[in-house]
């Protein structure tokens, strides 16, 4: 399987910071925060990546990551989204021909975890695939619901609730099937003007296409002050543990 990282976006929640740098080059603890996204498809068994990226920085990215092999990857691609904050559906859109009717693991550029995925993508055969998770602040994110009747099944993701049916947040972390691109070709942007990656998974589910699990270790976004603040301070204490 191949993997993509999204890393376009604004990232406005985070001015004046990324006035004069993208969100992803942006320091987590002791790493620019678009090596954790690297780090856990390496992790997952992945090898071959395309990055997605855009705005005025996006040069950058290239003098730090160079052609990918520090890092374990035997192929680094990078593309250019034109529509900055055209949304993740959009983004990912970007990728068809790197993704050559093969599956794709994708993750946010700005999502960070120690997370192992390697089972579920050894495990993926076709649809798409979600990794869930309990948080205290459901409306950020995608919600789903799980069928009380079947828990192996969800029922609806709803994309920023304002009263969340439940606390299950959808992850920046999926697994697709090539459909994904028809799918994304079939969806039109949101009230925010984005094309919403929970349109995307919706149209897996109706299908019966979508599979999910819930993902370990720790995780969490670091594109708010407060988030980034955690995250740097989950790795600091991490590697404060492993040093003893
Ligand atoms: P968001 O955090 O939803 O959006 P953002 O990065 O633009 O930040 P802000 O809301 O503060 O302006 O995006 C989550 C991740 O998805 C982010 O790490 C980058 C990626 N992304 C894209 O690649 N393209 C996009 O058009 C958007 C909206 C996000």
């Amino acid at each position: 399987m191949k993997g993509v990282i999204l890393a376009g976006g604004l990232g406005t929640r985070l001015n004046p910071l990324t006035f004069v740098t993208n969100k992803h080059l942006l320091p987590v603890y002791d790493k620019p925060m678009i090596y954790y996204p690297i780090e856990t498809l390496v992790k997952g068994g992945i090898t071959e990546v395309l990055i997605v990226t855009s705005g005025p920085h996006v040069g950058h990215f290239l003098g730090l990551l160079k052609n990918g092999k520090e890092f374990g990857l035997t192929h680094l691609e990078y593309a250019y989204q034109e529509k900055p904050d055209g949304g993740i559906a959009d983004a990912l859109s970007i990728a068809r021909d790197f993704a050559d009717n093969g599956p794709l693991a994708v993750v946010l550029g700005d999502n960070t975890t120690d997370a192992d995925i390697s089972e579920a993508v050894k495990n993926f055969k076709s649809g798409g695939h979600v990794f869930l998770r309990e948080v205290p602040d459901p409306q950020r994110y995608g919600v789903a619901t799980i069928d009380p009747n079947d828990k192996t099944k969800l029922i609806d993701i709803v994309e920023k609730p304002k009263n969340p049916v439940s606390n299950l947040a959808v992850t920046g972390l999926y697994l697709y099937d090539n459909k994904v691109f028809d799918f994304i070709d079939g969806i039109q942007p949101s009230d925010r003007g984005e094309l919403e990656i929970t349109d995307v998974n919706n149209m897996y589910l109706k299908k019966g296409e979508l599979g999910w699990s819930m993902l370990g270790g720790y995780w969490t976004d670091a594109g708010t002050f407060d988030t980034l603040y955690r995250a740097s301070k989950y790795w600091f204490e991490k590697h404060q543990q492993d040093k003893k």
